[in-house]
């Protein structure tokens, strides 16, 4: 069975096709919850997360997503249990995946994630790694969809710190939906050779946030520090100072021109408050969008991994 179940680890290990049957099922799921009416695919199901570090969203939605799905879900805080005793990851993984029919993980190297799931029965979702931010970018792409209709062709500025988990899952993604991501950092901020390399002819690689945002459909940025780098914070703001999302860089995009940020943000740091909470802004929609996007990726690898079994 273990090899046979399928993993959301990487943006890639899911085929254009099946983002967009997310896409489209995630629409539908929207509008169910805003005209209150009850979906109940998950019913008897278990999700079980698995934290090693900090998340409001993440948390918040992936239960909300399974608990309006009719399923429950146990959250497993790394610090409470056997984990921090130095249990096996390959046993904890064999034992999870006994109890539950989906695992939800963040943890920090990709390694960690990518042995447990080897090792675990049932689907794994990363929900952040220090390499990758897929839901996030699932949902961010839903999103742009949903206002500016199809990505493909699009083009994203990403400006900041394009080599944090989020600059790296956006990459992946562009040679798939076919749009074009320019991703403007100083020197030793970009993402590595590795994954730009599969994403040539979709990515460029800029100095000048004035460049990258010149002419673009959507303006991204993430923490200039992400959670694990804290020890570098002091060096990453001097560096990245000059690359901050503010009306200046925001006028250079199209008029249409969306603002998306995953948060949690530092306002006056990577960007202005005037940007985030401004009307350009769709922070707070991308934010309610993690529930609906969530809701069909959990949908869809637990009960294809039904259906396999049978
Ligand atoms: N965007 C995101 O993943 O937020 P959390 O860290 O709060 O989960
Ligand atoms: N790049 C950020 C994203 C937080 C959701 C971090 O890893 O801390």
């Amino acid at each position: 069975m273990t090899s046979k179940k399928r993993d959301f680890l990487k943006f890639t290990d899911l085929t254009l096709d099946e983002h967009l049957g997310l896409f489209r099922r995630a629409a539908v799921l929207k509008k169910a919850r805003r005209e209150r009416r009850c979906v109940n695919t998950m019913d008897g199901r278990t999700l079980t997360m698995i934290f090693e570090k900090a998340s409001t969203r993440t948390r918040l939605s992936f239960e909300a997503a399974m608990l309006q799905l009719g399923g429950s879900c146990i959250d497993l805080s790394a610090g409470n249990s056997q984990m921090s005793r130095g249990e096996p990851l390959p046993d904890t993984a064999r034992v999870t995946g006994r109890y539950c029919d989906v695992v939800m993980m963040r943890t920090f190297a990709d390694a960690r994630i990518e042995e447990f799931a080897a090792y675990c029965e049932v689907p794994v979702i990363n929900g952040l790694t220090d390499g990758g931010h897929p839901v996030q970018i699932l949902t961010d792409l839903f999103t742009i969809e949903e206002k500016l209709g199809s990505v493909k062709g699009k083009t994203l500025a990403f400006i900041g710190d394009t080599g944090s988990n989020m600059g790296r899952s956006f990459t992946r993604a562009a040679p798939i939906f076919g749009y074009q991501l320019k991703l403007a950092s100083p020197k030793g901020y970009h993402p590595a050779d590795d994954v730009v390399g599969p994403a040539k002819g979709f990515v460029s690689l800029l100095a000048d946030p004035k460049e990258a945002a010149k002419g673009a459909d959507v303006v991204i940025t993430d923490v200039w520090t992400s959670m694990g780098q804290e020890a570098e914070s002091k060096q990453r703001l001097a560096d990245l100072g000059g690359y901050q999302v503010n009306p200046e860089l925001m006028k250079l995009a199209q008029q249409h021109a969306l603002f998306l940020h995953c948060l949690p943000a530092h306002r006056e740091e990577e960007v202005t408050a005037s940007v985030i909470d401004g009307p350009q802004s769709v922070v707070w929609d991308e934010a309610e969008n993690r529930l609906h996007v969530q809701k069909a990726l959990l949908e869809y690898l637990v009960l294809e991994n039904e259906r396999r079994q049978e």
